[in-house]
């Protein structure tokens, strides 16, 4: 089975899906991961090969061995992520990837094209948004970075994220959508774990 959860940064997709893995004894896919790990690559070789790139994502995300679970979180690989994320070349390497892990067990898995592009047969199909100010904050509150400057970085990203042609940041058909701007990561929890359950219990899609 498959919870794909999509939405744009800070509507708290990545606090969500791994506590919802983890509820359902599902492992938790952060795709998102997979693309900082392809922009850091880039940062340190700007012509290393993307089919050679080892990317582990463990309790630890690692690239070619090493832990950079930290050095793909900074604001330069958050950029060029989202950078890399709009390439034809890019986008194929890690789809092929994913698919290949979601082809087999029970998963909870984030991103932003997995209800749409990379699992639209998924059980469970959410979609994750909250207000712009609201998801800077959070964003402002986890890194301790200047709210303004995140509201502006952000507003970049869901442009470059949203306005791209290969498989744009939008809502499939028949996702849920859920507004977290007023609700706690708790009840965001409990609903999807509620959903969850519902189309394991129920047998078909949402
Ligand atoms: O979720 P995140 O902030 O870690 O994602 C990093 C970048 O990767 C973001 O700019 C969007 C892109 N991304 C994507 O295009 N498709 C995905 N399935 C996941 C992330």
């Amino acid at each position: 089975m498959i919870v794909a959860i999509d939405g744009p940064a800070g509507a708290g997709k990545s606090t969500v899906a791994r506590a919802v893995a983890q509820t359902l004894s599902f492992t938790y896919l952060d795709t998102g991961a997979m693309y900082r790990c392809v922009a850091l690559a880039r940062i340190r070789d700007a012509d290393c090969d993307l089919d050679s790139l080892k990317i582990e994502l463990d309790d630890a995300i690692t690239l070619n061995g090493e832990d950079v679970s930290d050095a793909i979180r900074t604001p330069e690989v958050t950029e060029l992520a989202s950078e890399v994320a709009a390439e034809a070349s890019v986008r194929a390497a890690m789809a092929t990837r994913q698919a290949a892990l979601l082809a087999e067990g029970d998963w909870v898995a984030e991103g932003r094209d997995i209800g749409t592009v990379i699992a639209p047969h998924a059980e469970l199909k959410i979609f994750l948004t909250a207000d712009p100010q609201e998801r800077a904050r959070r964003r402002a509150e986890q890194t301790g970075r200047d709210l303004s400057e995140i509201l502006a970085e952000q507003q970049d990203r869901d442009r470059r994220d949203g306005e791209r042609s290969l498989s744009p940041l939008v809502a499939a058909g028949d996702a849920v959508q859920l507004d977290t701007t007023t609700l706690s990561a708790d009840e965001v929890i409990t609903q999807i774990a509620e959903l969850a359950n519902a189309a394991i219990n129920g047998g078909g899609p949402q």
